[in-house]
């Protein structure tokens, strides 16, 4: 488990995301990434944060909806703001609470338990997460269970430059091996590729790495 401690200021979170330029980093990383999703694509963004990535896809989809879930419910409610900032719809979003260790299981905000079903998500779409899971590989491999034939799972990951480690060192972050985290993908039945992040996604090259998987349609 991550310390209590950690994450706890969603705004402080936030504001440092957009003032150092990470949020637009990623952003213009995940605008250059060709993906073969309908408009009205079901996205998942496990551990939304403040939903940079998951409002990137709604944005980008324009009839697609949004299952948002984080550990910490103020920063489902940061997701939530950061859509009104974006002029997107909130009947478009559903937040709620989720451990990464077991992902199908939601709570919303109203204490409402759902499971969330096999092959029910179009695109899946996380970043610097899975490594807070108590296994990381089940729940990799639960979290691919979830993606419809023909679908992806996007994982934004922390990286294994040195300032990929630094950071993740003093987050508690701990991610298994990049090639490890490709076999385990593969071991699924997936295909998977990783796509460094460029100069132009400055500051995120610094930290993070795109593991992108698809299920065969
Ligand atoms: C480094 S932030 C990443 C946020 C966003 N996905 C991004 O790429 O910037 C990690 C997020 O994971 C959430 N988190 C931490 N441990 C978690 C867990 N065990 N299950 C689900 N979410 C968790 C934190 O609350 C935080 O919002």
């Amino acid at each position: 488990m991550i310390s209590p401690k950690l994450y706890k200021s969603s705004r402080t979170y936030d504001f440092f995301m957009k003032f150092l330029g990470y949020e637009s980093g990623i952003d213009r990383f995940l605008t250059g990434l060709k993906l073969d999703c309908a408009d009205d694509c079901r996205i998942l963004d496990v551990g939304c944060g403040t939903g940079l990535l998951g409002l990137h896809f709604l944005e980008r989809y324009s009839q697609s909806s949004l299952q948002a879930t984080d550990l910490e419910p103020n920063f489902l409610q940061a997701t939530l703001d950061n859509a009104t900032r974006r002029k997107i719809a909130h009947d478009r979003i559903s937040v709620g609470v989720s451990n990464v260790s077991s992902p199908t299981q939601v709570t919303s905000l109203d204490g409402t338990l759902k499971t969330l079903s096999a092959d029910s998500f179009d695109l899946i779409c996380m970043g610097a997460v899975v490594g807070y899971a108590d296994d990381t590989e089940h729940s990799v491999r639960e979290l691919l269970h979830l993606v419809a034939p023909g679908g992806y799972l996007i994982n934004i990951e922390m990286n294994e430059s040195p300032t990929g480690k630094f950071v993740s060192h003093r987050y508690h972050y701990r991610n298994i091996p990049l090639q490890r985290m490709q076999q385990v993908v593969i071991d699924t039945g997936c295909e998977v590729s990783v796509s460094k992040l460029k100069l132009s996604h400055l500051p995120a090259k610094f930290t993070r790495t795109a593991i992108i998987a698809r299920k065969p349609a």
